[in-house]
């Protein structure tokens, strides 16, 4: 969200309740919270979805927000047959795209968190020897922010 805001895009959020300041805050110009109201009754016609929720028939559901011409990014599932013949039918574009590690994209990021454009959070630190543990605790799905793992300066 916060690099769509950097690029000058309009945003809106998806989230529970409890997280609708932190959200406002980093940005985002709307809220939906997602438990009491339908995305699909209150948002339609934009030219992006980036889509993160990890749920039988979310991206199907999603793709009905964008308009013809605009694109879906799933961020964790390539896309079904399913989903591609009604994104076809919608004139959607939808995809799948995993982050390509790059230094430059890093040196951009580290810049945009120098100038105060970028605000990380991050909810909880595991120590290096509880990455099981870390990776239960991401599998919640209800992270706000990030989990960051310390490693000893003595591995
Ligand atoms: N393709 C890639 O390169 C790439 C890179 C990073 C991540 N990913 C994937 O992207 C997805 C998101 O990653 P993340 O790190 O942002 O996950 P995350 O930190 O677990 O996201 C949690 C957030 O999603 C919200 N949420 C949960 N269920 C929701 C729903 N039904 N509708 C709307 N919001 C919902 C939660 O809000 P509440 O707590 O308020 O419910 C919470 O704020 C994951 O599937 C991850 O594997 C892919």
């Amino acid at each position: 969200m916060q690099f769509a805001k950097y690029y000058g895009a309009y945003v809106i959020a998806l989230a529970s309740a409890s997280k609708k300041d932190f959200v406002l805050n980093l940005g985002a110009d709307e809220f939906v919270d997602y438990k009491t109201q339908r995305f699909e009754d209150v948002v339609q016609n934009v030219d992006l979805v980036v889509e993160a929720v990890k749920a039988d028939g979310h991206i199907l559901r999603s793709m009905e927000v964008v308009k013809r011409g605009g694109n879906l990014i799933s961020l964790w599932s390539g896309v079904t047959p399913e989903e591609a013949t009604k994104a076809k039918r919608l004139g959607v574009n939808a995809f799948y795209n995993a982050i390509q590690y790059s230094g430059g994209d890093m040196k951009f990021v580290a810049r945009l968190l120098k100038k105060g454009k970028l605000i990380p959070h991050v909810s909880k630190v595991f120590p290096f020897e509880a990455i099981p543990e870390a990776h239960i605790e991401i599998g919640k799905v209800h992270t706000q922010g990030k989990i960051a793992i310390q490693v000893n300066e003595t591995l």
